[in-house]
């Protein structure tokens, strides 16, 4: 009998926004964590597609991995690889904002502005919630320097998502750049679970476990 494969749809690392061809803006996410959610989901045997910001990791075997730069093209491959994700998690840091203007040559420093104007970028996840279809779980980050749980189910609700993990990124000790993460789950139906300070591929693990039971 042919069984068909649950298809999961990952984001990970970071956006860069540039300003000219030597500079950008970006956040210190490594991508470890949403690397580590590809590597198990492949382990369970799911059929995993990787959207992949700048990162110096080995990509995980088994996943196809999609690797983007700017938060567009990022949200260009997230949307043509929606509809056919079951399990869809947004463990990517997409900048909020991108300059306005990409200049083609790099800015003399004697020419360069005191200060830059900003765009937004769009809401990724946002935008793939509101075009979904039944049957679909998608699963967000909050990453947060206070107010951590607060702020989180503020963002599950405003994203309608149906789970959110918020992790505390104001300690060096985990988060970003660390293979340590602190992280609560919450859930729409207002379940908070404490998945407590651990590995990586451990808090992966876990959050597979609650997520895709
Ligand atoms: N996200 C996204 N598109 C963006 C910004 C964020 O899809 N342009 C996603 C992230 O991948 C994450 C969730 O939204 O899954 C929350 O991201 P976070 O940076 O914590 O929140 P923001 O919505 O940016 O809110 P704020 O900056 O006010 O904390």
């Amino acid at each position: 009998t042919m069984t068909t494969q649950i298809r999961c749809l990952i984001s990970a690392g970071p956006t860069r926004e540039w300003i000219d061809p030597v500079r950008f803006i970006s956040n210190p996410s490594s991508g470890k964590m949403g690397y580590a959610l590809a590597e198990e989901a492949v382990s369970r045997g799911f059929e995993v597609y990787l959207v992949s910001g700048p990162v110096s990791l080995q990509p995980p075997t088994g996943a196809e991995v999609i690797k983007v730069e700017s938060a567009q093209e990022m949200q260009e491959a997230m949307f043509r690889l929606f509809d056919q994700a079951s399990l869809v998690i947004m463990a990517a840091a997409v900048s909020d904002h991108r300059p306005s203007h990409c200049s083609r040559q790099k800015i003399k420093k004697s020419d360069f502005p005191n200060s830059l104007e900003l765009v937004p970028n769009n809401d990724v996840v946002a935008s793939l919630v509101g075009g979904r279809r039944p049957g679909q779980t998608i699963v967000g980050f909050a990453a947060e320097t206070e107010n951590l749980l607060e702020h989180a189910r503020q963002k599950l609700e405003a994203k309608d998502l149906d789970w959110i993990a918020a992790n505390d990124v104001s300690s060096d000790e985990h988060g970003f750049q660390s293979d340590f993460n602190d992280v609560t789950l919450l859930s729409k139906s207002e379940e908070t679970i404490p998945l407590g300070r651990k590995s990586k591929s451990e808090i992966a693990k876990k959050i597979l476990d609650y997520v895709w039971p």
